[in-house]
């Protein structure tokens, strides 16, 4: 199974990843987590990709085209992935169906995640995550058992550094315009698929398997 999910910042990429991660066996390849560790161990891609993601903007697309590159070769992707916010430019989907081919795999299914605006203002919000672990939560949607504490493995919750209003609004612009014509890209090749975002987050896991059992 090679999937792709898409969709704006606080649709629940990540949420979702985590979930067919588990249920498939196959890794969750979120660039943006990729990067927030590069971030944070200092590292010269880190560095350079901190002064983007503060701002909302996308990292250049040979930086993170690279980092895909070299992931889906190891061999835990054989079974297959989910990519968690890449592509998101045109170039990058270019960059990946070259890879893609090059390694004589496809993808199965492109699943675009729709959530009215408000609702991805709120999610954001409210989310936080473990310091530690890096696993997610939601203050009013998907709260930890102990307040401010990763029901996991204690860790401290914090928010993320780009989780701030000037900056959505920055991430929420860039998506408009640089992903958002993703989906046309994916719907031309008949990849596409569209999954309310709006619901619970076990219900929206529901459709997702749902439709990809039944494809
Ligand atoms: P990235 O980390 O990918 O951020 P994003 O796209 O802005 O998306 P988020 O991670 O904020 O949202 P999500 O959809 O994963 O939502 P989540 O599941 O957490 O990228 C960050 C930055 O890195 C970019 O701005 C860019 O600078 C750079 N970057 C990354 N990839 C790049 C690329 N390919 N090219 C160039 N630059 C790149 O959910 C959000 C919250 O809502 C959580 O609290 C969750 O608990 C809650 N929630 C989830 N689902 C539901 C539900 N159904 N109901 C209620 N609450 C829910
Ligand atoms: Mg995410
Ligand atoms: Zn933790």
């Amino acid at each position: 199974m090679n999937l792709i999910l898409l969709g704006p910042p606080g649709a629940g990429k990540g949420t979702q990843s985590v979930l067919l991660e588990r249920h498939f066996g196959i890794p969750q390849i979120s660039t943006g987590d990729m990067l927030r560790t590069a971030v944070k161990a200092a590292t010269p891609m880190g560095t350079q990709a901190k002064g983007f993601m503060d701002a909302g903007n996308l990292v250049p697309d040979h930086v993170v085209v690279g980092i895909v590159r070299e992931r889906l070769q190891e061999t835990d992707c054989l079974a297959g992935f989910i990519l968690d916010g890449f592509p998101r430019t045109v170039a990058q989907a270019d960059a990946l169906s070259e890879s893609l081919s090059q390694l004589s795999r496809a993808l199965d299914a492109v699943i675009s995640l729709q959530v009215d605006t408000d609702a991805l203002v709120e999610r954001l919000t409210g989310r936080r995550t473990c310091k530690d672990c890096g696993k997610g939560y939601h203050l009013k949607f998907d709260p930890p058992a102990v307040n401010g504490s990763c029901s996991v493995c204690s860790g401290e919750l914090v928010q993320r550094d780009d989780d701030h209003e000037e900056t959505i609004r920055r991430r929420m612009d860039t998506y408009h315009q640089q992903t958002a014509p993703l989906e046309q890209y994916y719907s031309q090749s008949g990849l596409l698929v569209k999954i309310d975002g709006m619901d619970a987050i076990d219900d929206v896991h529901r459709s997702i398997l749902a439709y990809l059992q039944a494809s």
